[in-house]
Parts: structure tokens; sequence; C-alpha cells
């Protein structure tokens, strides 16, 4: 998809589909209220053009909702698309990312590879909830970013394929909008989108083409393209550094692991801090000796899902260039039951925090509880190598659906600066994260009798008790933790998302760290 800006009045636009927006505006309640749909552009031949049907009452300007209009008098548009936005009170910047990409799935299916889309106008007015002062540039960015989160589809593997993707996408700002500022916030949206789009084209690879090593061999090529520096290692630098907990995963495969490590490392930067990313790439996960049961085991390819928000951060990273140091370091593995598999009951040892001490013991309890396996290894390197800060995320476990749905991810956190910059950065990505607790009485449950910790601790809390599993080698460093394993995959298509990756954390995780960098465009 290729994105332009264009400045013309929007009755001259030529396009094939001209999208507009539109809020419900009625706010008494009573029995028999009217949707009072209003359209956010001021343009009159677009108002004289929908008027008719506004007041038909067929259109509610609901959330994502559309109404298409053929041959639009007085447009140079063939069509006219009206998104609605849902109550005007409501409406906020990440409706106007919603919406775009609503569009954008509209046109695909109709044939219809090119189209543009009109930021609202004067929209301190008439969004007064949108959420943030700077409306113009974080209005445009999010309606881009929308547009490419709506282009992606999952049918990669189709044999007789229709390449339906947009070729053409024109965000039209207002005439008297800051050229400048519009244009820097478009080209932002299009780093940020295609960024999150290629953490869902890595998840979305099958267990049985993107193995540790080809994802190796994807983060080592986007790290060329973006001259990020890279190192991609495997079983005898596991050994080397002492890497147990990791390697107790990765034993049980015929595919060996893969340590993924990408930094960025701007010039005349202080060396703190600097930041790690950490994600779990797992690249299927059968659950090991205590295997899953069939249902559903298909989508554990996702199991990589972590891994690939942080190859994605950083992808936005090297081209965004935030003044901070970051790290990313990516553990992949395979998770299977075989002769070489670990078993429960097995005592492994982590990787030390430093050469002369010793590493922590963990008792494998359920070997399906691999992911703070491999992350524990991951988390203690990232501050081997100097993290000052640490992130991670993981598709972590199926105790954060049952708290949490389909709807809203997992985060929790040691430290409260570190998460107040977390807060921030969703106000700006509209991503949805809720806190849950760590603490002591979850620390309890993970004591092991044979060694220092066990790897699982019962039924209830099990969100926490892995995230306390992992604050164990996170120790005293200020880090977040993101349990991504019930939005990873959105399951039932959205006007704006196709069913299949989400490319949650992506936006956010770019956003925590910006803030470290402090950087002008924010
Ligand atoms: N990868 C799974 C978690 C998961 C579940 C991700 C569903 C996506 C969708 C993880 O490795 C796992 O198996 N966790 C176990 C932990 C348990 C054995 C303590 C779980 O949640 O059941
Ligand atoms: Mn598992
Ligand atoms: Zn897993």
């Amino acid at each position: 998809m290729r994105t332009k800006v264009s400045f013309a009045p929007l009755s001259e636009i030529a396009t094939g589909l001209l999208a507009i927006l539109a809020v419900d505006a009625q706010t008494a309640k009573g029995p028999d209220d009217r949707p009072q749909p209003e359209l956010l552009v001021a343009d009159p031949a677009i108002q004289s053009a929908a008027s008719a049907v506004l007041s038909s009452g067929e259109f509610k300007a609901g959330a994502n909702e559309t109404i298409l209009l053929h041959a639009p008098a007085g447009l140079a548009a063939k069509r006219l698309l009206v998104v609605g936005l849902g109550k005007q009170s409501k409406a906020t910047l990440h409706k106007v990312r919603d919406a775009a990409g609503t569009a954008v799935r509209f046109a695909k299916p109709r044939g219809i590879r090119e189209l543009a889309l009109a930021l609202p106008a004067n929209v301190s007015e008439r969004l007064p909830n949108a959420g943030t002062a700077d409306t113009s540039r974080t209005m445009a960015r999010a309606a881009v970013e929308g547009a490419l989160i709506g282009d992606f589809d999952p049918d990669t593997y189709k044999s007789d394929r229709k390449d339906q993707s947009i070729q053409a996408f024109t965000l039209a700002a207002p005439p008297d909008a800051d050229r400048e500022a519009v244009e820097s916030s478009v080209a932002e949206g299009v780093t940020i989108g295609e960024s999150q789009n290629f953490a869902r084209s890595l998840v979305n690879e099958p267990g049985n083409k993107l193995t540790p090593t080809v994802l190796g061999q994807r983060a080592a090529e986007m790290a060329r393209q973006l001259a990020l520096a890279c190192e991609v290692h495997s079983t005898e630098k596991l050994r080397e550094l002492k890497m147990g907990a990791f390697w107790s995963v990765a034993q049980g495969s015929a595919e060996p692991p893969a340590l993924i490590v990408l930094r960025y490392e701007p010039e005349g930067v202080a060396d703190s801090p600097m930041l790690g990313l950490v994600g779990k790439g797992i690249t299927f996960d059968t659950g090991g000796i205590s295997i899953k049961p069939a249902d559903n085991m298909e989508k554990m390819k996702y199991d990589m899902a972590g891994g690939a928000a942080m190859l994605g951060a950083m992808r936005a990273i090297a081209l965004l260039k935030p003044k901070v140091r970051v790290v990313a370091i990516v553990c992949a593995a395979e998770n299977m039951p075989s002769g070489t598999a670990q078993k429960p009951g097995d005592v492994q040892t982590a990787m030390p925090i430093a050469e002369d001490k010793p590493g922590k013991t963990i008792e494998i309890i359920n070997t399906d509880a691999e992911g703070r396996l491999v992350l524990a290894d991951g988390l203690t390197y990232a501050r081997r190598l100097g993290a000052t800060h640490l992130i991670d995320a993981a598709t972590l476990t199926g105790a954060i659906s049952v708290a949490l749905g389909k709807a809203t991810a997992g985060v929790f956190s040691n430290d409260e600066t570190a998460y107040a910059k977390f807060e921030d950065a969703l106000q700006v990505s509209g991503e949805r994260f809720w806190r849950l607790p760590l603490g002591e009485e979850y620390a309890e449950l993970i004591k092991s009798d044979i060694g220092d910790i066990k790897n699982t601790g019962g039924r209830y809390g099990g969100a926490s008790i892995a995230a306390e599993f992992l604050h164990t080698f996170a120790e005293e460093t200020p880090w977040i933790h993101l349990d991504i394993a019930g939005v990873a995959w959105v399951e039932e298509a959205k006007p704006y998302i196709a069913r299949g990756p989400s490319g949650i954390a992506v936006r956010t995780i770019l956003e925590w760290v910006r803030r470290f960098g402090l950087l002008s465009s924010l």
C-alpha cells in the first residue's frame, strides 16, 4: 500500500472511493431519541450529497458502521463511503484508527484498489474527547496506521490467492492543516503500521515454515536492511552462556534454538538508560512431555507473538530513531516431546547473573510452562548486556484469558516510574492492557522443595504466578511484563481487522521506548 497526502478540497479529489467520518451527536436520553449522524467534514458538496441518507434514519453513525453512495453529485470521487465513529462524546483518536481500517476493509473485497480518507476538520470542536492536544498530527498518524492494519490479510498460502491489497491510500487533510506536521505524521504512521504488519506476518507463519532458525534469518534480514546490529546464536552459545532454562525447552526438538540479539545504538546518546526488550519466541508449543490436547493445538504456532512484537518494535525504532539505547532479545525454540525432551521433575539451572554467581535452580513441574523458562534466561542476558530497564512480551498463560478475556492484555510491573511511561504510551497506541498484581503471596506458591523455584504454582492466579516467576529473574531491575496470550490472535474478524495475528504490543512498546528518548516529534 502506497500512502499519499492531499490538501486539496475534498470535492476535487478524484478517487474510486472517498471515505468520510461521522459521529452520532445525539445526547439526550429518552424512549424516542433517534441517532443524529453528523459528518466530520465541512465541504458543502459532501454535505449535500450525503444529506438524504443521513436524514433517512438508515445510518446511525455507530462505530464502524458504513453506508455507501455511488456517483455522488458534485464530487470528483466515484463513491462516497460514510464511516461511523459512534457517539460523539466517545469518539477518540482510536476510533479514527479503526474507522480507517474499516474503510480499507470495505474496499478490498469489492475490487477497489485505491481510496482516500478525509481527516476530520475542526477536531477540537467536533471531537471534544479525541484525547490529545496535538490532534491533527496524532489523527493523521492513527488513520494511516489503521489503513495499513486493515490492509493485512492472512491468506498467504492460498494457491489461488487473489491479492486484494490496496495499492494507493490517500489521506485527505484539511487545506488549512499544518502541512509539514501532517506529512511527517503520515510518514510515522506508515512506519508504525508496516512494523505492526511485519510482526503479524511472522506470527501468521506456520511452525513448519517458521522454525527458530528461520525466525533468526528474518530478524537478521530486517536488521541488515535497517542497519541494526544483529547476532543470531544457537546451541553452542546457549551452552557457553549457561542458559540452562532456555536450553531445557530447546533440547526436546530436532530444530536448533535461536538466540536473536538486535541492538540499536544511536550516536551521541548516553550509555544509560539502556532498554532491554525480551520476547518469547516459541515457534511451536506442543506442551512437551506435558503434552497439550489436540483441540486448538494448531494455534500454538503463534506462541512466538511476543518475540515478533519485539522485532516489529525494533523495526520501528530503527526507522524513527529515538535517542535511547535499546537491545532486543528473542528466545526462539520449539517445545516438543521426544526422547531428548525434559521431563517433569527435572531440575534445570538458569543463566547466572554474574560469572562468579550460581544460576537459580528450577524444578520443572509442567513442561508446558516453557515460556517462563526461555524468558528467564532472556531477561538475565539482557541484564548482563547492561539493560537498565526491561520489558518482555509473551503469550505466556491461558490464565490471562480467563482473567481478561480476548479484548485486553495483561501488564505487570515492579516499578512505578517505568509503569507510568507505559500508561502514557497506551494513550497514544490505543492498545488495551490492564494491570494485574505481582506479590509475595504468588511467589510463595512457586517455592521448590528440591531447588530454588518451580515452574508452576497451582490452579488459581496463573498469570500472576507466571509473572512472579519472571520477577525472580528481573529482580530489582525496573521491569514490565506483558502477557498477550489472550489477544495475540484475533478469533473473530472485526470491520477494521482480519481474523488472525493482531500484532499487539508493537505500538505500545515503541511508544514506551520513545518516552525514554524524548523524541522531539512527540
Ligand atoms: N503458550 C502457552 C500459553 C497460551 C495459551 C498461549 C493459550 C496462547 C493461547 C503457554 O506456554 C502454556 O502452555 N501455559 C500453560 C502454563 C501452565 C502449564 C502453568 C497454561 O497456561 O496452561
Ligand atoms: Mn506451553
Ligand atoms: Zn507456550
